[in-house]
Parts: structure tokens; sequence; C-alpha cells
């Protein structure tokens, strides 16, 4: 059972990991494992995950006001805010929103809230008119699902400083998103594929999930936790529909043991890694969101099951099959992610961003807990 002096316990050994990290490899961000070790030479595909390292930092020093993590998260946000002029990725509210925005929230300084209003407006000069999108970093004809996690950087930037035109880019983004790559049952799409010249939409598509029409499980986490984020900005009933509906579909097609396969549509039949591979970072992510939804859902029996799900999934992960607290050498935190399968980057490995997920959410129970004690 997630008994409070569980979560201290889980949350202790994931400092004691970040630290270690720290220590051996200053200022170094890594993405995934290899063999269980962060340091490598392997290719990134794309520079995204900056903001999970800083934003692990911010949780800790959330938790235990530790004047340590303090120091080291803004040694590390402040390593990041480069990157808010950076035009060469759709990922910016992944970077900011987890440095930044907790250290504004913590200080209430506004040069850096203006840190992130860059980045909002930043990651907007991806907008597709025609097409009515944020692009991904592929080009301006590619939607990714995973913008619906960064979108919330451009709806902070509209509302702090009141620019109807960037609220109009985001609501347009999501609702592009909504209608083209989540179905539907409430699975979703990795990518949709659109005419540049028109902005007609031309068909689904994926990178790292099995196949266009398949549900590719981190694909849906981005999508059920960004709609729930969008929903809380915005107070928009719309979105809250799609994150219920990725929700639905996501309680109905977990598997017994509450941690999906990387893919809904993976024949499980086949051998890891296009099989039955386990996907425990996008576990991280959905039972974060799951836990968010829970309290913005009108529906009494859907927040119970939300929570509850959410509950079993962060319980389960941390097992020591899951969890590296057994495995002497490990340096993540959660064993069994997948990065990129069909570039065969981070498969069965630690991934930064499921480390993240894992102690943000952790890290609400802890909170909660200790405000209810
Ligand atoms: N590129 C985002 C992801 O791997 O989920």
């Amino acid at each position: 059972m997630l008994t409070k002096d569980r979560i201290e316990e889980v949350l202790q050994f994931a400092e004691s990991q970040v630290r270690r990290l720290v220590e051996n490899y200053p200022d170094f961000f890594p993405i995934y494992t290899v063999g269980g070790k962060w340091f490598h030479t392997g290719e990134l595909w794309t520079d995204w995950t900056g903001g999970f390292l800083a934003g692990m930092m911010w949780q800790f020093y959330r938790r235990t006001r530790s004047p340590y993590w303090r120091e080291k998260a803004v040694h590390y946000s402040k390593l990041l805010e480069h990157r808010k002029e950076d035009r060469n990725v759709h990922d910016l509210g992944f970077i900011f929103l987890n440095s930044y925005l907790p250290w504004y929230e913590e200080t209430g300084d506004p040069a850096l809230k203006d840190v992130i209003i860059t980045a909002g407006r930043t990651l907007a000069l991806r907008y597709q008119p025609k097409g009515k999108y944020l692009c991904s970093f592929i080009g301006p004809h590619s939607l990714f699902i995973d913008i619906m996690m960064n979108v919330p950087i451009v709806f902070y930037a509209a509302i702090h400083t009141g620019d109807q035109q960037l609220m109009d880019i985001a609501l347009n983004h999501c609702r592009t998103t909504r209608d083209r790559l989540v179905r539907p049952d409430g699975s979703v799409a990795h990518e949709g594929l659109f005419d540049v010249e028109t902005g007609q939409f031309l068909r689904q598509s994926t990178h790292q999930g099995l196949s266009a029409e398949s549900c590719w499980a981190r694909g849906l986490a981005w999508s059920l936790y960004g709609f729930t984020k969008v929903h809380a900005m915005t107070g928009l009933e719309e979105f809250l529909e799609v994150a219920e509906r990725n929700a639905q579909y996501w309680i109905l097609h977990l598997p017994v043991d509450k941690i999906p396969y990387w893919d809904f549509c993976a024949d499980l039949a086949q051998p890891p890694p296009w099989g039955a591979q386990k996907e425990t970072s996008s576990a991280a992510i959905a039972a974060s969101g799951l836990l968010d939804l829970a309290r913005q859902t009108k529906v009494p029996e859907h927040s119970v099951a939300y929570r509850s799900t959410a509950l079993a999934m962060l319980e389960a992960l941390t097992d020591p099959q899951y969890l590296a607290i057994s495995t002497p050498g490990w340096e993540g935190i959660l064993k069994h992610a997948v990065y990129h399968t069909r570039k065969n980057l981070g498969v069965d490995e630690s991934v930064m961003w499921g480390d993240y997920f894992f102690v943000e959410g952790l890290t609400k129970l802890a909170l909660e807990k200790e405000a209810s004690n």
C-alpha cells in the first residue's frame, strides 16, 4: 500500500539517484540510460528533456525545503534559459513549465515570468495558420500529440499578457489535435500529416508507436494529461471531455498489473521490444495526470476511478520490478521505460521524463497527505 512512509521512502530513493547523477556528471542533462547508465554518446533524436531534471529538483525542494535542492534547482533551471528562443523544438512547455514556472511560483520574481512568456511566444511561432496547429520539430506538415503537453505555455503567455492572438493560436491547436488525432474511442494517433499549401489534413501517422492506426501508450498519456492541463487553465468543458475520453480508453485497456505495454495495440504474443514490452514512463505520466483529472471531473464515479487507477499505477511502479531500488548500479529511478523503439533509443531503460512524472505524482500525494495531517 502507498502509505505516507512508503511514499517518503521512495522519494528519498529518487533524491539519492538524482544527487548521484548531479555529483557524478555535473551540468549534464541526460535523456535515457544505456544499460542503466545515464552517460553515453547515443543519439538524442531531439533535445527536449532538460526541464525534467531541473523539475525533479524543484519537486524535491517543494517537499523537503532543502537548501541543497533549491540551489541545484536554480542552477539547473538557469542552464536552460537560453532555450527560451529555441525554434528547433516543440518542447518549450516541457522545458520551462517544470523549471522556470516552479521557480517563479516560489519567488514571484517577474523576470522569471518573462522567461516563461518569451518561451510561450517562441513556441507560438510554430503555428500553421492554414491547418490551425503548432507544428512538430519534424516540419510544418507535422502535428504531434506530444505538443498537448507544451501548448499550456502558450496559454500561460496569453493569459499573462492578455494577447488574444496567442490565445486563439493555443485554442485552435487544441481543437485541431482533438479533431485530427483523438479518435472517438479516446485512443490517439501520434502524428497528423497536413498539406502545407492548403492546410488540408491528409492522414494519421506515427514515429514512436506501432502504426498509424495503433495507440502509442505515451501518446495517450500526453493527450490525457495535456487536455487535463488545458481544461484547468481555460475552464472549457470541451477539453475536459477529451481528457475523460482518453482516461476511459486508458482505464479500459490497462493490463491487470496496471503498467501498460508500449503500445496498446502491440501483439502481446510477440517478444519485446515490438510485442510485450512494458513502458513505465507512460504509467507515470498518466498517473500524475489522472490525479488532477480526478479533481476536475464533474462526475463523482469518474473521480473515484481516476484516482484509484492513479494510485494503483504509482503503487505498481514502486515494486522493485520497476523501481531501481534493488538494482545495484542502475542510475535511473524507474526501469522498463521506452524512448524510441524504431530507432532503438532507450528501449527498456530509464528515461528522464518517466522519472520526473513519477516523482511529480508521488510529490502530489506527499503534499496532499501533509496538508491533511
Ligand atoms: N518525443 C516525446 C516522447 O518521446 O514522448
